[in-house]
């Protein structure tokens, strides 16, 4: 059987950053039940070049190999700080670059960190709708936490890691039922023959 491609993405523009360690921590999760191959994207790194990018064509090698990496996953992880009560512009401006159907069908975990409790619904008014909108099927039970929800670099709430183990059954639910597997293969059909016409 093939291995399970788990990407988590991290809109933080900043490292040490709650957003990253709450991503790293449903991906790892998401690993362990699979045995799958776990590969972490931070904003972060490239965010830059992610700003200066207006078509996935002018972009530089980092942000294409992020989009590729969100496109060929199994299972995604989608994780926003709240900026001004909504997901931040250049974790957007990512899913903006990629391709209109890269993503139907996939499993996604939606999570998001801020500074409070005010914004805990980000994650449903914001996060899911865009997701939705992808194609993408997200999973009912959404994650959302604030500093205090950590320990140095662990995620160490007891209630938060239990929506983290929810989500990720749910997840994977989604993914065994095949259905991003069939969206993405009728996906691969249709570009063959557009290709071939
Ligand atoms: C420009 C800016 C706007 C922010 N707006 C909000 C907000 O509207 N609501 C909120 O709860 N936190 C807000 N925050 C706080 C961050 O969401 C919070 O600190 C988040 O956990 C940071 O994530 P990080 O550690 O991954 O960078 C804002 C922070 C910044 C820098």
């Amino acid at each position: 059987m093939a291995t399970t491609r788990i990407v988590t993405v991290s809109g933080s523009l900043w490292s040490p950053s709650k957003t990253s360690i709450l991503a790293r921590s449903i991906g790892q999760r998401l690993a362990l039940s699979t045995g799958g191959e776990l590969e972490v994207i931070d904003v972060a790194t490239f965010s830059a070049e992610l700003g200066a990018a207006l078509r996935l064509a002018d972009a530089s090698v980092r942000v294409r190999h992020a989009t590729a990496a969100i496109a060929a996953a199994d299972v995604l992880v989608a994780a926003s700080p709240v900026f001004r009560g909504s997901f931040g512009g250049h974790f957007k401006h990512l899913f903006d670059l990629i391709e209109l159907d890269a993503l139907r069908g996939k499993p996604v975990v939606l999570a998001a960190t801020g500074g409070g409790d005010k914004h805990c619904l980000v994650v449903e008014h914001a996060l899911r709708p865009l997701f939705s909108f992808l194609g993408g099927f997200t999973a009912p039970t959404a994650i959302y936490a604030t500093e205090r929800d950590f320990l140095g670099d662990e995620l160490t709430n007891p209630a938060v890691l239990e929506r983290v183990d929810t989500a990720v059954r749910e997840a994977l639910a989604i993914h065994r039922a095949g259905i991003g597997a069939q969206a993405q293969a009728s996906r691969v059909e249709r570009v063959a023959t557009t290709s071939s016409n």
